[in-house]
């Protein structure tokens, strides 16, 4: 059997329980190297083989995965964040798929909520969004062009934009389309992870805060009104608001 697991963003303790029992009975663990905290397998058997995918190809990491399943073996393969976003896990499904071997997705913590979290936001407020947009820029790997960044930001949702922060002047132009120059924006680098580092400005001056902090891979650009101080409270907990699992009210 065959688990993709998400290691969750980086802090070794936001894998979930069933995830992290699986890594500690896992006869082979491929993990991401380059993006998953080494700690995170630091819990497996001793005799547990490790491949490292940052340097194998989907033909190398699907053989691991074939001779070790033939073999009875439970492989663990290990994605950061949630391995359903930007995770390329779909390839490796659709061949599993047609090698008819057996595998199951434990999801994990995507670092856009670990990014919410750590500058302790709520993406969706009520009277300023309902709608959050995960994307990322153009880059080596192309966007649909009926989902460039200009016509997102159409919406003025809370965005959270992957893979991008190499490119911050060119993210900054093409929200700057719709968003105003007041717009707050957050940058989180490598959240949840012992050197963590946040930027908070405004589309005006984030990118000469971000470059003055020498960020250039691994984080969120987090924007949107969201990030801002005004919005009305929910409904949810609001006194006069009758739901299904509270009638109460002023009555
Ligand atoms: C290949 S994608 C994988 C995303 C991952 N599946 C997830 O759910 O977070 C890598 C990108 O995710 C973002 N990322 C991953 N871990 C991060 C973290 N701890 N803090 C901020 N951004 C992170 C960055 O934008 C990075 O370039």
């Amino acid at each position: 059997m065959v688990y993709f697991i998400g290691a969750g963003p980086g802090d070794p303790d936001l894998i979930t329980v069933k995830g992290q029992k699986i890594i500690q009975e896992a006869d082979i663990i491929i993990y991401a190297g380059s993006l998953v905290n080494g700690r995170i397998i630091d819990c497996r058997k001793p005799d547990a083989e490790v491949f490292n995918s940052a340097s194998m190809t989907l033909e190398e990491v699907i053989d691991v995965m074939e001779r070790g399943v033939g073999e009875g073996k439970l492989v663990a393969r290990v994605h950061t964040g949630d391995p359903s976003i930007y995770g390329a896990i779909r390839e490796q499904m659709d061949i599993l798929d047609e090698k008819n071997i057996p595998y199951e997705v434990i999801p994990g913590v995507s670092s856009f909520v670990a990014s919410a979290a750590v500058i302790k936001k709520e993406f969706t407020l009520p009277g300023v969004t309902q709608t959050v947009i995960l994307t990322r820029m153009e880059g080596r790997t192309d966007v649909p062009e009926k989902e460039s960044l200009e016509s997102l930001g159409r919406h003025r949702a809370s965005m959270c934009i992957f893979l991008s922060v190499h490119m911050i002047d060119e993210v900054v132009e093409k929200l700057k389309v719709h968003y105003p120059m007041t717009t707050p924006v957050a940058v989180v680098e490598k959240a949840t992870w012992e050197d963590q580092k946040i930027v908070l400005g405004t589309l005006e001056d984030i990118s000469r805060k971000v470059k003055d902090a020498g960020i250039y891979k691994t984080a969120q650009i987090m924007v949107g009104d969201f990030l801002g101080n005004q919005y009305e409270k929910s409904k949810l907990y609001d006194k006069n608001f009758h739901h299904g699992f509270r009638s109460g009210g002023n009555a």
